[in-house]
Formats: C-alpha cells, structure tokens, sequence
C-alpha cells in the first residue's frame, strides 16, 4: 500500500482555516507538506481560542495534522534566499495570504514562474477579479456574499451563517481539487499553473440549489416551501425557507421524545413519494394513501404544515433513535440530529478512522475529525500537528542541502527562529 500523492511536495504557505484545510487533506494522502511560519510566531491560530496553557489550540492541531513546519522570515534577505531554494524544490505552492501579499513579498507569479515553471501556485482568496478583490475575507464574511446567510434561517428572522465552515473549509476543499487537477495536467505539459478558488465562489457553488430557485421563482411559486402552504406571496428573490427541504422531496426537522428537556431531540424526516403509502401506515393514517388531498405529491404541497404537524404527533411517541430504527426498515428516509457529543462518542466514526485520537506532547490526548475521504489502496494515518518551527533545520539540511555552516549562518541571519523541540515542551 502506498499514499497516493507520495513523492509530491507542497511549500505550505496557509494559515487560520482555509488553506490549511486543503494542505491537510493534501498531507493526509501523502504529500510531503512542508508549513512556513512566521519566526516567533507561526500560524496565528496556535494561539488562538486555546484550552490548554503554553500548548498549541486545537484550533491548530485540528488543521495542520501530518505537517512539517519550518520558520521563515520571507522579509529577510537570507530568508527570501531560503524560500527561493524551497521553490525550486516544491511541486506545490499553497497561499491563503491578504491580496497582494505574494507580490509585496518580492515573489508575483512572474518570478515565480522563472524560479520554478513547473511550481504550481494555488490561492484562496476572499473574491475573484472584480470590485472587491482586495477585500480580506474570513468565514461568516464568505457565507454572507456568496448567498448562503440570505438563504439561510427563518422568514421572518434574521439572515443566518452555518456552523459548517463552508466558506473556510469548503474552500480548501475546492482549492485541494484544482491543485490535484493540476498536478495531473502537469504530467502531460510539464507546466505548472495558477490555481485560485475564491471563497465567494466557493459558497456559492455550495449554494447552486438556491440559484437554481432564483430562477424558478420567474414562473412560480416555489411550491415545496412552507411560505407557499401558508398562502404568504414570494418577493423577487429566495427566501429563508427554514428546515424546509432544499430538494423535490418534502422535508422537515421534528420534535422527537424528550425534545422538551435536550435540545438536539429532533429527526429530520422526509415525506420522499416512493414511500408515502408506508409513512401513512407507520403514522396511522392508512386513509391518507387514497385520499385525493394526500395520495399524490402535488395534492400534499399546500398542506405541508398540516402533514408534517401529524408525523410529529408520532415522532414525539418515539425518541430520535427509536424513530430512526422503526423510520428505516420501512426505507423512509430520515435522519436524527445528532449532537458534537454524540458524534464525539460514535464508535463507528472512530472504527472508520473519521474521528480519530490524536497524541500531542504539549497538550496529550484530542480528538479530531480524520480524513473523510477514503481511497481503497492508500489508507490515511492522521499525525498530530508539529510544533513551531519543530522541522526547521531537518527541511534546511535534508531537503535544501545547506551544511552546517550555512544552516548556522541562515539561523545569525535572524530569518528563522530556534526549533520548538518536542524533549523541551514536554
Ligand atoms: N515572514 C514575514 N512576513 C510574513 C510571513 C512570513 N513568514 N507570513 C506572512 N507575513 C506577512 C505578509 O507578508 C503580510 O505583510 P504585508 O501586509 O506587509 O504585505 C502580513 O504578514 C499579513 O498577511 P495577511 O495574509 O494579509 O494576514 P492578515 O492577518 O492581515 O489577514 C486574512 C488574514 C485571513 C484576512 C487574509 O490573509 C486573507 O484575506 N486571506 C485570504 C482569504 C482567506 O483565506 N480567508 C480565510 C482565512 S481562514
């Protein structure tokens, strides 16, 4: 067995959330992933929301597994010296830097290219070319302007972000498909190319089904949602639609037994049309399979909340678990909202390697979220995260080839710090 991007070296120049969640993922399938952090200070998210005293947050160590990390004054002669070296060496430039950052740095594309014209370069930035290409982007900002907070939450409430980091990791996820697209197309042109995925873009691709109603709207209501059910006229654009389903299969979130004392005692049910007539019987309402108010799925669209309100009349007799067992012999499709406990506790996600333990030597034992995506022949085993600096010689001498001297000379430069060792935070 080996890792299918063995061999392939990545000059990891990503920080915060979204490009290191595309050099993780690159990392977990076997690239050599090489992190250049700022002397004295790396990645700004190792101290960010932290937990444990003097230790790296899990904010980190939960995005930067499998890494090796140099530190690298890019704004010292010594270190652009260094860096030139490192792009020479590297398949993979990654970059979730500010606009302008790079070439205010000494290195646009241009000079990158007559580095290193097979170096690929791949970019996260908060919009693509337009009025607001200069603009700095974090999550909530993405989720908002790529058309996911307008979409998101109740009618009459507020515009709503998600938990899941669409526009931070979703990017990345994006980002990590062009740079492999890349790779592959290198093969043949022996070229490297610019890669960039905007997280506006992102958001939006991950939000297509909301453009998709925009232009529904143009001839109709938009029958599935609840608003049309409760006779309440649409405006000129999609609206909040709730837990309403986002696809042709009417859905809701429901209150299951107990849901008055825990907060996550809910199913999420789908009334999908090739199992109506099981979903009348399972709820005790066997006339409902011929009635022409209920039989078909047009007939049921304006009477949504009436049909769902009935479904939980049952669900709330059943706790979420017990209405999922019962739900899914049937083949209903349905899902219980499952708590960050709950799933923290899941024995077949850690039998899968999805939430895997990690040791760390600063902080002992995490959990983390392993690589979701599995390849039959390449198995990912999830490292834990390196401390600052930690391989900052071990890269200068074993990949650069620099002796001692000029590794000693690199160090009087002051373009990078003393190595974090491992004996030493323990
Ligand atoms: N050595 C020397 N300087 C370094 C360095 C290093 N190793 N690494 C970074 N720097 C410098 C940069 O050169 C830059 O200096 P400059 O502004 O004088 O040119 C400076 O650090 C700040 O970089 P920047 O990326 O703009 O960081 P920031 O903290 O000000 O902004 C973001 C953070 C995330 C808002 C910004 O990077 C951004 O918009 N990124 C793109 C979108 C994105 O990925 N957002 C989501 C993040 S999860």
């Amino acid at each position: 067995m080996t890792q299918a991007l063995k061999g392939v070296r990545i000059l990891d120049f990503t920080h915060v959330q979204s490009g290191p969640t595309c050099t993780q993922l690159l990392a977990w399938f076997g690239a050599d992933v090489i992190k250049v952090e700022r002397p004295g200070v790396g990645d700004i998210t190792r101290g960010q929301l932290q937990d444990v005293p003097n230790a790296d947050s899990l904010y980190f160590t939960m995005l930067n597994h499998n890494k090796r990390s140099i530190t690298l004054d890019t704004k010292n002669p010594k270190g652009k010296e260094v860096l030139t070296a490192l792009m020479k060496t590297c398949d993979v430039l990654v970059e979730n830097f500010g606009p302008g950052v790079l070439d205010r740095m000494g290195f646009p594309w241009e000079t990158i290219q007559k580095i290193n014209p097979k170096l690929i370069v791949a970019s996260i930035k908060g919009f693509g070319p337009g009025p607001y290409e200069d603009c700095k982007v974090y999550e909530n900002v993405a989720q908002c302007t790529g058309g996911a907070a307008s979409t998101t939450g109740f009618r009459d409430g507020l515009p709503l972000v998600t938990g899941a980091q669409i526009g931070d990791s979703g990017t990345g996820l994006h980002l990590a498909l062009g740079i492999v697209t890349a790779l592959y197309h290198r093969t043949m042109s022996g070229k490297g190319q610019k890669v960039t995925a905007a997280m506006q873009d992102g958001v939006l691709n991950l939000s297509r089904v909301k453009l998709r109603d925009q232009q529904r709207l143009a001839h109709g209501p938009l029958k599935e949602y609840s608003q049309f059910g409760e006779g309440i006229p649409f405006g000129d654009a999609v609206p909040r639609a709730g837990n309403d389903s986002g696809g042709g299969q009417p859905g809701r979130i429901l209150k299951c037994k107990g849901w008055d004392t825990d907060p996550n005692a809910y199913i999420y049910f789908i009334t999908q049309a090739p199992v109506w007539e099981k979903i009348c019987d399972v709820i005790g309402e066997p006339g409902w399979k011929t009635h022409p108010d209920y039989a078909k799925p047009a007939a049921r669209l304006p009477r949504l909340n009436e049909i769902f309100a009935r479904i939980e009349q049952w669900t709330m007799t059943k706790t979420k678990f017990e209405a999922m067992e019962i739900l899914n012999k049937d083949d209903i499709p349905c899902g219980p909202i499952l708590s960050m406990k709950e799933l923290a506790e899941d024995q077949s996600l850690r039998a899968t390697g999805t939430i895997v333990e990690v040791d760390h030597p600063t902080r002992g034992k995490y959990l983390s979220v392993g690589n979701p995506i599995k390849l039959s022949d390449s198995p990912t085993v999830v490292k834990r995260s390196p401390l600052l600096g930690e391989h900052t010689d071990e890269i200068l001498k074993d990949v650069l080839g620099f002796n001692d001297n000029q590794v000693a000379e690199i160090h009087n430069s002051g373009a990078v710090s003393p190595p974090r060792k491992v004996e030493a935070a323990e």
